[in-house]
């Protein structure tokens, strides 16, 4: 990762990675996985990193009472830091009620930080939108409606597809997701993963809905086509691009990990993870033609969805692109995500890669403060 060591100048950037609570990793005693990479570097830079979560921002004094890692002393020390000129963000948007994401994308928008990825967090519902205002796009889309009314928005999609996917527009890790099927005795049976897999069966429509309203209470949430994903050992498999823009401001894949659910689970997350080659290969036995043509459909698929949302929302450090492969080898866009914990990729894939990941993220925002710098001077 020779750019992120090049050209940044006297510039002296404070980063700040965002995550969901720092109490919990202070309790734990223990450095991050990820953040000793990213500590060195930015040793390398001059530059300071700090962690912080929702609870340790000062908006009044425009203060982060954030932590860092004392390898010396073993332990994380709590410090107040000025605001960062580069935000990471690593999660824990979805903790925010929407009264503090507000106030969070507020403080960031009129501060001068740079986000290295967007402070969003898609809306499924959205999202959906944006990449079907694309004509082009509209192929890989599963049927999705925003559930308003039972008698509108589901009962028509279970007579058309026997089976629904219904998912919060803010959820994230496969926790606000159900799948419901129509059974042929006019009953329903309802799965969703909670620590794993669980499974209902429903009298009748009624009681489908009841069910559903309470899994979701007041949240809104999507209808959506099933996609009859391919099968490994009889158990649902999906693939999760991880894409970055570099230092170079060039947008790359970083990989293609390929997730395997747990038997009886409606969705893959919380489960293994391999890597693409590895997986078609080995596992699926395609040979060398199969693969190349599977990866350049891919490739132009995941290309056109990032700068599709990116013509909406402005660039984006990085986005995790959920794609579903049917059975008869057609490409689905499942959902996107603007923040990445990259759980796929660092269970699939070698350190190296990983490595490039946080080194592109960085490199990128460090490539984005200089913009900014060589702008200010302009002016
Ligand atoms: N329409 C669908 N058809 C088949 N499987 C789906 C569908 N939507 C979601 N899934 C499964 O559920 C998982 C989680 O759904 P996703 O839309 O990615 O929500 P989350 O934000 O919770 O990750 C997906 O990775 C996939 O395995
Ligand atoms: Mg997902």
């Amino acid at each position: 990762m020779p750019s992120i060591f090049s050209g940044i100048g006297s510039a002296n950037p404070i980063i700040g990675v965002f995550v969901g609570n720092t109490k919990q990793i202070v309790r734990s005693g223990r450095s991050l996985p990820h953040y000793g990479p990213v500590a060195s570097l930015c040793r390398a830079l001059n530059a300071t990193a700090y962690i912080f979560s929702p609870q340790d921002i000062d908006y009044r004094k425009h203060q982060i009472n954030g932590i860092a890692f004392d390898r010396k002393r073993g332990q994380w020390i709590r410090k107040k830091y000025p605001f960062p000129h580069i935000l990471y963000l690593q999660g824990g948007l979805e903790k925010l009620d929407p009264k503090e994401l507000a106030r969070f994308q507020l403080a960031v928008k009129s501060s001068k930080i740079r986000p290295v990825s967007s402070p969003l967090e898609f809306n499924k519902w959205e999202v959906y939108r944006i990449l079907y205002s694309r004509s082009s796009l509209r192929p890989y889309l599963p049927e999705t409606k925003l559930f308003r009314s039972a008698a509108a928005d589901l009962e028509p999609m279970l007579k058309r597809y026997g089976a629904v996917y219904l998912k919060a527009c803010r959820g994230r890790r496969g926790e606000q997701v159900m799948r419901l099927a129509l059974l042929p005795d006019k009953a329903y049976h309802c799965c969703y993963f909670n620590e794993k897999p669980v499974a209902s069966r429903l009298k009748n429509f009624s009681q489908a809905v009841e069910t559903i309203q309470a899994f979701f209470r007041r949240r809104g949430f999507v209808v959506q086509q099933p996609i009859d994903l391919i099968e490994y050992k009889g158990k649902k498999v999906d693939l999760r691009a991880e894409m970055q823009r570099n230092g170079e401001g060039a947008l790359e894949i970083l990989g293609i990990p390929v997730r395997v659910a747990l038997e009886n689970s409606p969705i893959t997350t919380h489960a293994l993870s391999y890597r693409f080659e590895k997986f078609f290969l080995e596992m699926m036995g395609y040979n060398e033609a199969a693969l190349q043509d599977l990866r350049s459909r891919l490739n132009s698929l995941l290309y056109r969805i990032y700068q599709s949302l990116e013509s909406r929302y402005g660039p984006l450090g990085e986005m995790g692109i959920d794609i579903g492969l049917d059975k008869k080898g057609n490409l689905w866009v499942i959902e996107c995500n603007a923040l990445s914990a990259m759980v796929s990729l660092g269970n699939a894939y070698e350190e190296k890669t990983v490595l490039r990941a946080f080194g592109n993220a960085l490199d990128y925002a460090l490539y984005k403060h200089r913009q900014n710098t060589a702008e200010k001077y302009k002016n």
